[in-house]
């Protein structure tokens, strides 16, 4: 057994989204990590069904990158970027627009999704004014949007608690209607076939405002943390038409999709939809060390490769914008990815892994089941005035009968590593099939 020290105090570490007063009564550590396992503070062996939080796509431990990030703490641990550079970064980025579709040819580093969100949103603003369209500096987003926490994007997300407990948020931003519509779609089995139209929002959006006033639409190709929404047949496409019709840049959130999950590099490939910029993170360094990017068409950079060359093109950066160690931990992933053909072996597996976590239906609790590729949700019905505690119930049953789901409300959401064997969606879904039976 791994020889691990409790912390025998839990109370100042202050956790992100997290009953913190819960937790810390009954917590659960874990402590160790290989391949499609963690290891919990008590030994016991817990089967990873969500990929840490959608970002271990290769699975934990992998020799690969640990050898590199090992190697290039040791030989480089940070380099700025300002006005320097160090090859690794260069090298990264190389290789990772080398993976991304279309002309999306350019990258620029941040740590996060939430910063690579804003990074992106601010892209648009900056890239509209070197145009000479400065007054195209609305944003717009869609309801049960999630876009990380910075400013920009609980602003153009969709969550009511944001607006709640943080206020008014950025001005100038409007939101698209949600496509989830569980009279039409219920059980629906990879894009649900109603809901291309719910794109035509855009145009009234349009007629209000005046496209002049537009900078950009943002939204999750695939919706994950808000409780894995698929889009409808035809719906991203649509988008794109009306966006390109207006000269709206087109923003596909990727920080879930991407690197696999829906058995190809991005959803954009997934569903032949080139957005005009693209955020990643978590699989970018298969969790490993923190790091997000955008993803830019070349005519957008392009648009601000002009005028005096000693003026800087884009005000903005983070510190660790293409830190060494995460560089490093990128490139491992992404050759670790292609070695494997993780990308193939997921929608190789994507058909069992639907069929089993449709076989859910007709469980009791279960309202709703939708997937896509390696990512499945399976909504519960609430508990009368008890929103989400039921979810929470089978999350902590879960845990103690070695599954780690996910819990988004009363949606349990399910994305393990795309290296899951068949015996191991077995075992999730055999196990979910249990709890889901024990839980009032
Ligand atoms: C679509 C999407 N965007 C942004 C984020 C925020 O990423 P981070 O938590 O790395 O800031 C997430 C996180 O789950 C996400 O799912």
């Amino acid at each position: 057994m791994t020889d691990v020290t409790i912390p025998n105090d839990l109370e100042s570490f202050w956790m992100p989204f997290t009953s913190n007063r819960q937790f810390k009564a009954a917590p659960r550590l874990l402590v160790a990590a290989k391949d499609m396992h963690y290891t919990a503070a008590d030994g016991h062996q817990v089967l990873d069904g969500v990929a840490g939080l959608w970002c271990c796509n290769a699975g934990h431990g992998r020799e690969k990158i640990v050898e590199a990030v090992q190697r290039q703490v040791a030989q480089l641990d940070f380099a700025p970027t300002f006005q320097m550079g160090h090859p690794k970064a260069f090298e990264a980025a190389s290789r990772l627009a080398a993976l991304l579709p279309g002309d999306i040819d350019r990258v620029f580093y941040t740590n996060s999704g939430s910063e690579a969100v804003d990074t992106a949103l601010k892209i648009a603003l900056a890239y509209h004014r070197a145009r000479g369209e400065g007054t195209r500096t609305r944003l717009i987003g869609r309801e049960r949007g999630y876009h990380g926490v910075g400013f920009g994007g609980i602003s153009v997300g969709g969550i009511v608690t944001n607006r709640k407990w943080f206020g008014g948020l950025l001005t100038g931003v409007d939101h698209l209607p949600h496509t989830h519509n569980p009279a039409r779609n219920a059980y629906s089995r990879g894009q649900p076939a109603w809901g291309a139209e719910l794109a035509d929002e855009l145009e009234r959006i349009v007629t209000l405002h005046d496209a002049s006033n537009i900078a950009a639409v943002i939204v999750e190709p695939v919706s994950g943390s808000t409780g894995v929404l698929v889009p409808p047949k035809g719906y991203l496409k649509r988008l794109r038409e009306i966006c390109t019709k207006h000269g709206i840049l087109l923003i596909f959130d990727e920080v879930i999709s991407g690197f696999g999950r829906l058995g190809s590099s991005f959803a954009a490939e997934h569903f032949d939809v080139l957005p005009d910029l693209m955020t990643m993170a978590k699989g970018i360094t298969n969790g490993v060390i923190p790091m997000g990017a955008v993803g830019v068409r070349e005519p957008i950079y392009q648009a601000f490769m002009q005028g005096p060359e000693n003026a800087m093109e884009l005000f903005h950066g983070y510190t660790y914008s293409g830190h060494p160690i995460a560089a490093a931990a990128s490139i491992a992933t992404l050759d670790l990815y292609r070695e494997e053909g993780l990308f193939e072996r997921a929608a190789a597996m994507a058909p069992y892994f639907e069929d089993w976590a449709h076989a859910l239906k007709g469980l009791p609790h279960v309202v709703d089941i939708r997937n896509i590729g390696l990512v499945a949700g399976i909504e519960l019905a609430p508990r009368p005035g008890q929103p989400g505690a039921r979810a929470y119930e089978a999350l902590v049953k879960c845990f103690e009968r070695g599954l780690l789901i996910r819990t988004t409300g009363d949606i349990i959401a399910l994305s393990p590593p795309l290296i899951v064997e068949r015996g191991q969606i077995d075992e999730i879904f055999g196990t979910l099939v249990k709890v889901l039976r024990e839980i009032e």
